[in-house]
């Protein structure tokens, strides 16, 4: 097979992570005999300064041109006191609805090499398997009317948290469409007891339902789903809530999973004329300024990406677990990055992807 892959590696870390994403790609393509066109763009805080932009036109052009798009991570020390229209994450807010990709694949799963990179106690992380589904390109992110207006000790910040029922339909949708290759079950989470547009929601989620008669749906609360995450995060298999909800919920995932430096994500919208999913992935973490440049972050959150990607937009599942399998393996081998407290010296972020080539194969 032969696609075209645009990478976009941004800030801090990002530049590190999506490096060693891109090889394990190059190297998985080789082995399998396929053909990854790769071109390479700007976005967040080096689009700032080489364009004056966070999401360049040119940017905007090539995510819609490539059959995926694979991410870094954006944001620099250096906006942290910019308005929230100029910053680097704008241009991944830009991206994520140019590219209309609504529904964000969080997975989290616990590895037995990591059980005790985990502060929780290993028979309530032993097993974890869950995607937590995050809407991706609604609600209070993008809602208007926003913004702060007056001045001084008069002025008012305004955000607006907004959901149309179409909105909530395909993603809780593409959630029981996931449950039904899993273990069938949909947990809903909400603030149905004090906000409106968790009451549609909820009665979104309940309709969408009886189209899939197969997988049980269960509701949660937000607040009570942050508990449950802890208390025992094994109940869950699939879980689908709103955009803030699902940004909150899945860095405490994280904890689950030993290092938010785990955390993949695939963010997936419609499907093309071609046949492949539209999808930009992206590991959960973000830009990480205080190591940046020094060879240590855990690239294996941009590289479980890689895997997604090859799985969710170009149907390459064997390709797909051979990365999965590496990963596990390297894992196990205790050639980890120091985020996950190795007990010899930790591996580099280039020793770490060579490590997941070899294992490949
Ligand atoms: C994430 C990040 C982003 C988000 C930031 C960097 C804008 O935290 O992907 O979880 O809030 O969506
Ligand atoms: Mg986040």
């Amino acid at each position: 097979m032969e696609f075209s892959v645009l990478s976009l590696p941004g800030d801090g870390i990002g530049v590190e992570v999506a490096g060693e994403a891109i090889r394990v790609l190059n190297h998985v393509c080789r082995k399998f005999n396929h053909k990854a066109n790769i071109t390479e763009g700007l976005l967040g805080g080096i689009a700032i300064h080489t364009t004056g932009g966070p999401f360049p036109a040119e940017t905007e052009r090539l995510c819609l041109e490539a059959d995926a798009t694979l991410m870094g991570a954006v944001g620099l020390p250096e906006f942290d006191n910019w308005p929230p229209e100029k910053r680097p994450e704008r241009g991944l807010l830009g991206i994520r609805k140019t590219m209309g990709v609504y529904a964000n694949l969080r997975p989290v799963r616990s590895y037995p090499a990591l059980l005790d990179s985990s502060p929780l106690k290993n028979h309530l992380v032993d097993g974890v398997d869950m995607i937590i589904v995050r809407e991706l390109t609604g609600g209070i992110y993008y809602g208007t009317p926003r913004g702060i207006t007056g001045e001084g000790a008069a002025s008012r910040g305004t955000n607006t948290m907004t959901y149309s029922w179409a909105e909530i339909d395909r993603v809780t949708r593409m959630s029981f469409e996931l449950a039904r290759n899993r273990r069938r079950k949909v947990t809903s989470v909400d603030k149905s007891n004090v906000l409106e547009t968790s009451q549609l929601w909820r009665r979104v989620a309940v309709e969408v339902a009886k189209d899939y008669p197969d997988v049980e749906l269960n509701h949660l609360l937000v607040d009570n789903c942050a508990m449950q995450l802890v208390l025992n995060p094994k109940q869950f298999d699939i879980v689908v809530m709103e955009n803030m909800f699902g940004d909150i919920l899945s860095d405490e995932g994280a904890v689950l999973a030993g290092s938010i430096g785990m955390l993949p994500s695939a963010s997936i919208g419609a499907r093309k004329p071609n046949g492949f999913w539209v999808g930009l992935y992206e590991p959960v973490h973000g830009s990480a300024p205080d190591i940046a440049g020094q060879n240590k972050a855990n690239p294996l959150g941009a590289i479980g990406s890689v895997a997604a990607m090859l799985e969710y937009s170009f149907g390459l599942k064997e390709e797909a677990a051979a990365v999965n399998s590496a990963v596990e393996a390297v894992l196990n081998s205790g050639q980890v990055t120091a985020d996950l407290r190795p007990k010899g010296t930790p591996a580099t972020t280039t020793q770490v992807g060579e490590a997941v080539c070899e294992a490949i194969g």
